[in-house]
């Protein structure tokens, strides 16, 4: 086993890291106050190709592995989680989905430009009534010969009001059930397409996270991915590789966190001496800085199944299920690290604390990754 990064991989890390530090980092405490947007810095992160990192560069990507994504997306995260799951739901859910199953027309249309950053894209598969439950779309896209007829509601759109492409999972044949759905793409300013209200959230609230509505919506059948029926099986494939991403999201949001507690820890003096130095300290460092060190082998090893052709389903959800539950773990230790001071935003650890909660639900909560995980192991 070769645990080495090459050249390339650290130089990616490095450009992940200093766009991190200079151009996140001032402001990221305003953004997440005022539920802001970070719309000049995705404007450049697409410029320096963070948000098409795996697309062929014939389509205006980075033509990069999935480490130097996951290595990317633990510096971004480290940061500013909002920035960072606009960056993963482009990559993997939307670039990811249309270059793996889109036609070559959709592709020219579309791709260059969400690799860009010229564009950002949205998934949406989420339902009132079908979150975890994800074959229970309600969503309907009714056949009417050479388009179809969009009628119901998201909830929980990732840049649903700053997306321009968005990947709709609706129901065409209620019969067949999971076998009777399609991905359809839709555009925005499609009459009968609004955005409804955004949501007031407890973490990553510097991304905005819409319900949507269709009414009516006339939906062209070459905006179809994918054959006829294969939009529920396009949404697990794509949804797969997305939890590598969240993945490594946690693992950011764990090892920022750590970090910041790292250093404070050196500077703070208590009873004569940094605190760092009580051994009640030292030893939640240790236990840190082991789990972190863990997860970030767990998110590893998914990004190196996916590179080599290899099942990620599994190994993709062991990595979002462990780096979720040590983004929680970690951001409150570093929380207790910082007493009183951990709990004033300054800090930047109890932003991180609110982020790490949505990693144990998006993409499939703990809960699912367990079920696709114990699915796997019980099948022999
Ligand atoms: N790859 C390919 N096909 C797959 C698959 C995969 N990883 N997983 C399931 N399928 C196929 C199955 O083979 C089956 O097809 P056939 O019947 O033709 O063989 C079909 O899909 C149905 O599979 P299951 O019977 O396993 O389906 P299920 O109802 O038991 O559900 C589940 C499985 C894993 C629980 C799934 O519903 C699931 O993943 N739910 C969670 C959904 C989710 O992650 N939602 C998050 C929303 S997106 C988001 O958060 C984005 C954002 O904005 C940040």
């Amino acid at each position: 086993m070769d645990f080495t990064l090459t050249e390339e991989h650290i130089m990616i890390r490095d450009a992940a890291r200093d766009f991190a530090q200079t151009e996140l980092l001032p402001g990221v405490i305003e953004r997440d106050n005022k539920q802001e947007f970070p719309h000049e810095q995705i404007k450049k992160m697409g410029e320096l190709g963070f948000l098409g990192m795996m697309v062929d560069p014939k389509y205006g990507g980075g033509g990069m592995d999935a480490i130097s994504y996951v290595l990317a997306m633990e510096e971004i995260s480290k940061v500013d989680a909002s920035a960072s799951v606009v960056m993963s739901v482009n990559n993997s859910l939307v670039c990811w989905g249309l270059e793996t199953f889109g036609t070559e027309a959709q592709k020219e249309k579309w791709l260059t430009k969400l690799a860009t950053g010229e564009i950002i894209g949205a998934f949406c598969l989420s339902e009132p009534e079908a979150g975890s439950d994800a074959t229970s779309q309600k969503t309907t896209a009714i056949d009417k010969g050479d388009h179809y007829v969009v009628n119901g509601t998201k909830n929980w759109i990732t840049n649903g009001n700053n997306a321009d492409f968005y990947i709709v999972i609706a129901q065409t044949d209620v019969e067949k059930k999971h076998r009777g759905i399609n991905a359809l793409i839709l555009e925005t300013g499609m009459d009968g397409f609004v955005v409804g209200p955004k949501e007031d959230k407890l973490g990553i609230r510097g991304s905005d996270t819409h319900t949507l509505l269709f009414n009516d919506v006339k939906v062209p059948k070459e905006n179809r991915i994918g054959e006829e029926g294969f939009g529920f099986k396009f949404a697990m494939k794509t949804l797969a590789g997305g939890r590598i991403g969240i993945a490594s999201q946690a693992l950011g949001i764990a090892s920022g966190a750590y970090e910041i507690a790292k250093k404070y820890s050196k500077e703070r003096v208590t009873f004569g001496k940094p605190i760092c130095e009580h051994q009640a300290i030292a030893f939640k460092l240790a236990d840190m800085a082991t789990q972190i060190e863990c997860a970030r082998h767990l998110c590893m090893k998914a990004a190196w199944d996916k590179d080599n052709h290899n099942n990620y389903d599994v190994s993709g959800a062991m990595a979002k299920l462990y780096a979720s539950q040590v983004a929680m773990d970690t951001t409150v230790e570093a929380v207790q690290i910082h007493g009183g001071n951990g709990f004033v935003k300054e800090y930047h650890v109890e932003r991180l604390m609110r982020d790490a909660k949505i990693t144990q639900i998006y993409e499939g909560t703990s809960e699912i990754q367990k079920i696709v995980i114990s699915r796997s192991i019980l099948k022999d």
